[in-house]
């Protein structure tokens, strides 16, 4: 199967040596040339580190980087059989690129985007063929992170997401199936995780510091909600909350917060702009937090009552299988164990006897429980059945 990667960018770069390493024969295009050349460069010399660890044999390195070709002309995608777009978040520009496309490759080529945001049935609607449109959405760094989310749009053919499924699993990662929703799984389910976490800030209820040490001392998360924004970038992170709520039709669920924006607004990035949450500078101090375990674990049992709501949530509404939406939060965001799993460890009764204090306190939709929670806090069944 020859495969055709559009944008040679962080992710188009990674999904090619993906499906280089897999075997495929890979064409890489970018409208911009220097990027191509990174992208050929940075894929040479991760492919050179992967064999220094022993991790892939030198020939298999070379092999992979020999069925690698780096090109600026669409035509030489005329043999592709899988075409991955992974270009600027534009629904305008994607659609034209897949005008170019169509142009192109043969009517029995499958077409992907990676896109994180757009819908993919918007995306599918400019193609002359969508029935054979598919998102196939893989995770920063792309050879590295072991999930990828399929998202079949409206259009697609019956079938067609269990192919890829197959064929992204036979390149060794763990795909998940998602409905076209925003946000897919992962962006959907995670929002709370920062959301939950501003909001106990805004509202003066624990510091920074201590609210990171309640998520990963008590709730045993790998980085805390603030340390995290500050890794992915206020830029990447704002932009994604905003994107989802706005896709939402404005649900009080998901809607970001000024603390963030004024961040992103200033520039404070996080950790790459030396400023966000935390302050980056040489010999900055780091705050301490109060380990205060009792206010820890109002902090861990408020966030992951939010959290597991959105899972249940989004399998109330069929987003997701129960094994899709566990294997997502875990190899996706590395979250210590499924959100579904945890609901049962602490018992659905009492994740909605948190949801429900908070409902009342505030008389806010945000804290609206999800009607399969409520349906199993009442029967006492667990959302993982034996
Ligand atoms: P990037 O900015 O690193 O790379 C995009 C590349 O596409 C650039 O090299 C640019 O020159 C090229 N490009 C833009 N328009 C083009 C066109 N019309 N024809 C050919 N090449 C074109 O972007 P990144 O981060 O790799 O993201 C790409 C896509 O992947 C976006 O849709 C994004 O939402 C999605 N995505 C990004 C993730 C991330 O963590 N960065 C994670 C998962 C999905």
């Amino acid at each position: 199967m020859v495969i055709g990667i559009i944008g040679s960018g962080a992710m188009g770069a990674g999904i090619a040596q993906v499906a280089a390493t897999a075997g495929h024969v890979v064409h890489l295009l970018d409208q911009n040339a220097a990027a191509l050349d990174r992208a050929g460069a940075s894929i040479a010399a991760s492919l050179t580190k992967l064999a220094d660890k022993g991790k892939l044999t030198r020939e298999a390195a070379d092999a992979a980087a020999a069925r690698l070709h780096p090109t600026a002309t669409m035509a030489d995608f005329a043999d592709c059989d899988l075409v991955i777009e992974a270009i600027v978040e534009d629904l305008a520009v994607k659609q034209q690129v897949f005008k170019q496309v169509e142009a192109v490759v043969s009517a029995a080529c499958l077409l992907a985007s990676n896109t994180s945001s757009l819908s993919i049935t918007a995306i599918a609607a400019a193609c002359q063929r969508p029935e054979r449109f598919v998102g196939i959405h893989f995770f920063n760094p792309a050879p590295l992170m072991p999930l990828v989310e399929i998202i079949p749009a409206v259009q697609t053919r019956a079938g067609l997401a269990d192919e890829v499924r197959a064929l992204v699993a036979s390149w060794g990662k763990r795909p998940v199936l998602a409905q076209d929703t925003p946000g897919f799984i992962v962006n959907r389910v995670a929002r709370p995780f920062y959301g939950e976490a501003i909001r106990l800030l805004e509202e003066g209820l624990a510091d920074i510091a201590t609210i990171d040490w309640a998520l990963t001392e008590l709730g045993g998360f790998r980085m805390g909600p603030f340390a995290l924004m500050d890794f992915i970038g206020h830029d990447v992170n704002y932009r994604v909350t905003e994107s989802v709520f706005t896709a939402f039709f404005y649900d009080p669920r998901y809607r970001p917060s000024f603390t963030q924006r004024r961040l992103f607004e200033a520039g404070y990035y996080g950790r790459k702009a030396g400023r966000g949450f935390y302050d980056y500078a040489p010999g900055a101090a780091s705050p301490a937090p109060t380990r205060d375990k009792e206010l820890g674990n109002r902090i861990l049992q408020r966030v992951l009552a939010m959290l597991i709501n959105e899972a249940a949530d989004a399998l109330h509404l069929g987003v997701a299988s129960r094994a899709d939406l566990e294997l997502a939060m875990t190899t996706g965001v590395n979250y210590p164990q499924g959100l579904l799993a945890w609901a049962d460890e602490l018992g659905p009764a009492q994740v909605l006897a948190t949801l429900d204090d908070l409902y009342h306190e505030y008389h806010e939709d945000r804290y609206r429980a999800s009607p399969l929670l409520r349906r199993l806090a009442r029967t006492n069944q667990p959302f993982l059945p034996a």
